[in-house]
């Protein structure tokens, strides 16, 4: 990796997110140089930028002192106006799991959590290895060519946590696009009008999804079926049903975190795959590797970009001073490139082992959908791999523009099936 010397403040630039040799020459500087900056652009809150693996490793594990409720991401100064303006209306509409912390957290999270589990998830494996074939028949039907993150990667998460959800296709769309305006605002595609990085257009996104859900919520609770959707919809704590804005939020936070980081994902390990044709025929002559690569997809694409966590006391962390009520930055990225853990860690190396990798986070926020992402990258790639003859890259990859969740969103591949 070549090091440059972009200053801390870039990692509050989204443009910083659409040139990955840019974002982890900053990165992998930091690591060795100063690894827990300070960062004060002007353009965001202050926070400390937490580049080691060890040290994310250990915030994210002493969860009792350093927390998640008052703040999940650093954005925008112009877009946290717009909101803490709304703020009332917002707090009042809807909270989920990333929000809670202890035990109001863990019995949140207890009410789905077994159905995210390998043993419950195999029994809707069937679906997704056929939703799989659907989406490779789709790129098979596209005459050889198409965009990759658009066309395929993008909409393949998509329907396996909406047929989850109780989504129908035809409002699929509509899903995704709310989901890129609240995740992705900052992108100039997804931002609207308004002079707020977005907000405005991410607000009304999240309002329009609380509309959305409202009906299937209430369906469930009249007639119940053994799916996710009814879980939540009828789940009490002291024999009342969760309060609309923590319902509503479980839908929200399953809807939204539930596929753009699972297709960045897709997309980001085809394009490794493409840029490192020696793994691309390894795992096709050995597709009992498609687990370790799955691991390796994940690691390389890393599309949570950060999520924050606050201090609650004073103390001391890499020899910096921290001071109650301070945010800290994890930057999965950087811990996920960590010289110290990965060997070799700029090689893209479809059987990796160990892959200690953080992109899913750790301790008790662990990413609830965790074995559904890797079970949905697996049979993509199964099937993919059986199919297809040749494939190569035929035009420039483009990132998304935003520095929360954010990864390749255009990718031109031409192709030959078997
Ligand atoms: C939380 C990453 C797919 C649902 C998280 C966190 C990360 C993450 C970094 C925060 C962890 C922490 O704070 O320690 C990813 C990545 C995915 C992915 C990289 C795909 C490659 C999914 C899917 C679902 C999902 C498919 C659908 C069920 C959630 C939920 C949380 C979460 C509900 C909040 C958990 C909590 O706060 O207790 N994810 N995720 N994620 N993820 Fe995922």
């Amino acid at each position: 990796m070549i090091e440059n010397d972009l200053p801390a403040e870039a990692i509050t630039d989204a443009r910083t997110f659409t040139d990955d040799a840019a974002l982890h020459g900053l990165l992998a500087r930091l690591r060795r140089t100063d690894p827990l900056p300070r960062v004060e652009s002007g353009t965001t809150i202050p926070f400390w930028l937490v580049t080691r693996h060890a040290d994310l490793t250990a915030i994210e594990l002493d969860a009792s002192r350093f927390i998640n409720a008052p703040r999940q991401a650093v954005l925008p100064l112009a877009y946290e106006a717009h909101t803490r303006r709304e703020g009332q209306g917002y707090q009042s509409f809807m909270r989920n799991l990333v929000a809670m912390d202890g035990s109001e957290h863990r019995v949140f999270r207890a009410i789905s959590q077994s159905r995210f589990l390998p043993k419950a998830l195999n029994t809707i494996r069937l679906d997704i290895e056929r939703l799989a074939a659907e989406f490779v028949d789709r790129m098979a039907g596209k005459g050889g060519s198409c965009d990759f993150a658009g066309e395929i990667a993008m909409w393949y998460p998509l329907r396996v946590i909406m047929t989850i959800l109780g989504v129908p296709p035809q409002d699929e769309a509509l899903m995704l696009r709310l989901t890129q305006q609240q995740l992705s605002s900052q992108d100039p595609e997804f931002a609207g009008a308004a002079d707020d990085a977005g907000a405005t257009t991410g607000m009304a996104a999240m309002k329009r999804m609380f509309d959305y859900f409202q009906p299937i919520i209430a369906d469930r609770r009249i007639n119940p079926r053994d799916d996710i959707a009814t879980v939540i919809a009828t789940a009490t704590i002291d024999d009342a049903y969760l309060e609309e804005r923590d319902v509503f939020g479980y839908f929200v936070i399953l809807a939204t975190a539930g596929h753009d980081t699972t297709s960045y994902s897709l997309a980001g390990g085809m394009l490794a795959l493409l840029q490192n044709p020696d793994q691309l025929e390894k795992l096709r002559a050995d597709p009992a590797l498609i687990p370790s690569a799955v691991d390796e997809i994940i690691r390389w694409s890393t599309p949570v970009r950060h999520f924050c966590r606050t201090a609650v006391e004073d103390c001391q962390i890499a020899g910096k001073a921290i001071k109650k009520d301070d945010v800290l930055l994890l930057s999965y990225p950087s811990a996920n490139r960590d010289e110290t853990v990965f060997e070799d860690p700029f090689a893209f190396r479809i059987d990796r082992k160990p892959n200690r990798h953080l992109a899913f986070g750790t301790g008790p926020h662990l990413c609830l959908g965790q074995h559904l992402a890797k079970m949905e990258l697996g049979s993509f790639l199964r099937e993919f791999l059986a199919r297809i003859d040749h494939i190569e890259l035929v035009g420039t990859p483009r990132f998304t523009e935003a520095t929360f969740v954010s990864g390749v969103k255009e990718l031109p591949v031409r192709y030959r099936f078997k």
